[in-house]
């Protein structure tokens, strides 16, 4: 984001936003298909060799699975919903991951009878469940064990998955059960791979190593049981710089990230998969909001806008901080709380922030959303979704 001539510009292509509010009549999140088609490009050349799988729950919206799916990923989807949405975007059938804890009975019959590239599966029951289903389908399900390291992360609880008591992947104990139930299904159930997901917004990979590290000496000793295995999908979770624009410094975090999965899993000769979701489409999203009164307390500024919890819930849920900017520059600084319309005291953007004075009619751009903005957008109190605008 930058002003040019007072006007806020967006990505690396710098397109102006105001032409986009003409008509404005509610929040608009605009996403912009270049700038998520060039981070799919370096996250490609960083993790040469790699094939990667969008998780497409960070952002469902049609037009960027397309750019995604023509620029050359696969999907990684949690839900039959997420597989009709890829499939409609032109994904096929194997261009996708399945992963989830929850995954029903339905949705893995409609999964197999489609053809779905693998299953990411998450216990014991549900590789019982999937041999099951398979064998009375006679279809041959692909599988792959999503494992639990009991390795830490440093990023918010909420979004950890790799610690054991994350409700995600199976302890390393349980392989020989596991081994015991994919025997049982020798026609139903073929190994293919091994997966892992330590969790999201992950910017140092100390604990990402180690998992890597020992999942490496699994994968080798249950390829002595199964020869058909023959994939390492080593997950998503590369984090993002929210608190200021560094692509530089992201760059240089995504040579780390890569520099390490690629000197631990290369001697493995066998084929890599990620399933990064946030990194390649954060910050190529903006919501635009309007600023509907300039309320004064004795307290506070609050800048109330259109835009609540209920559009973009990542500050309520996580404390994440995503920067405000007005599209028009001004030349007055003041501090306010950017809060949004909703009847709970958890809806505001960000507090005691320093940004342009604005007023009543302004538009103003909440960055670095197009992961998990949409995605998790609902209609409390009964106001209406957000739109979307891809440039
Ligand atoms: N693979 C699996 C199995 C996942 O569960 C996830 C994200 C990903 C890949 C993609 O992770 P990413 O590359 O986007 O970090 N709503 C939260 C993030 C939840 C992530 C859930 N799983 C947020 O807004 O921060």
């Amino acid at each position: 984001m930058e002003y040019i001539n007072n006007e806020l510009h967006f990505g690396p292509s710098k397109k102006k936003l105001s032409s986009l509010c003409a008509n404005y009549i509610r929040p608009i999140y605009v996403y912009d298909l270049d700038f998520i088609r060039s981070r799919l490009k370096q996250m490609a050349e960083a993790l040469a060799g790699v094939r990667l799988y969008f998780a497409v729950k960070a952002n469902p919206n049609p037009q960027v699975l397309q750019c995604l799916k023509s620029a050359g990923a696969g999907a990684d989807v949690v839900s039959l919903g997420e597989i009709k949405r890829a499939l409609e975007s032109g994904f096929l059938p194997e261009d996708i991951v399945y992963s989830g804890v929850g995954k029903t009975r339905h949705e893995i019959t409609e999964a197999l009878q489609l053809g779905v590239l693998q299953i990411n599966v998450e216990s014991l029951p549900e590789l019982e469940r999937i041999g099951e289903i398979a064998e009375k389908l006679g279809k041959k399900a692909h599988v792959a064990l999503r494992l639990n390291p009991d390795v830490s992360i440093k990023t918010h609880p909420y979004i950890a998955t790799g610690l054991r008591d994350n409700k995600f992947g199976m302890e390393l104990s349980m392989i020989p059960e596991l081994t015991t139930c994919l025997k049982k299904y020798p026609n139903a159930l073929e190994l293919v791979g091994v997966s892992l997901h330590l969790g999201s917004q992950m910017l140092e990979f100390s604990g990402y190593q180690e998992a890597l590290m020992k999942l490496k000496e699994v994968f080798k000793n249950l390829q002595k049981d199964f020869s058909s295995l023959r994939r390492f999908d080593f997950g998503g979770g590369l984090g993002v710089v929210y608190e200021k624009q560094d692509l530089e410094l992201e760059a240089r975090l995504l040579k780390e990230y890569a520099g390490i999965t690629l000197e631990i899993l290369s001697d493995l000769k066998c084929e890599l998969q990620s399933e990064p979701g946030r990194w390649l489409v954060a910050h190529a999203g903006t919501l635009l909001t309007q600023v509907q009164y300039v309320k004064r307390t004795s307290a506070k500024t609050f800048i109330i806008v259109d835009a609540g919890m209920n559009h973009l819930i990542r500050p309520s849920l996580y404390e994440a901080e995503h920067l405000i900017k007005p599209l028009v520059k001004s030349a007055k600084q003041i501090k306010c709380d950017v809060v949004g319309p909703i009847c709970e005291s958890s809806d505001f953007f960000l507090k005691d922030y320093e940004m342009d004075e604005v007023k009543e009619g302004d538009i103003l751009a909440v960055m670095d959303s197009g992961a998990y903005g949409y995605s998790m957008a609902s209609t409390y109190n009964l106001q209406e979704l957000p739109l979307e605008v891809c440039i």
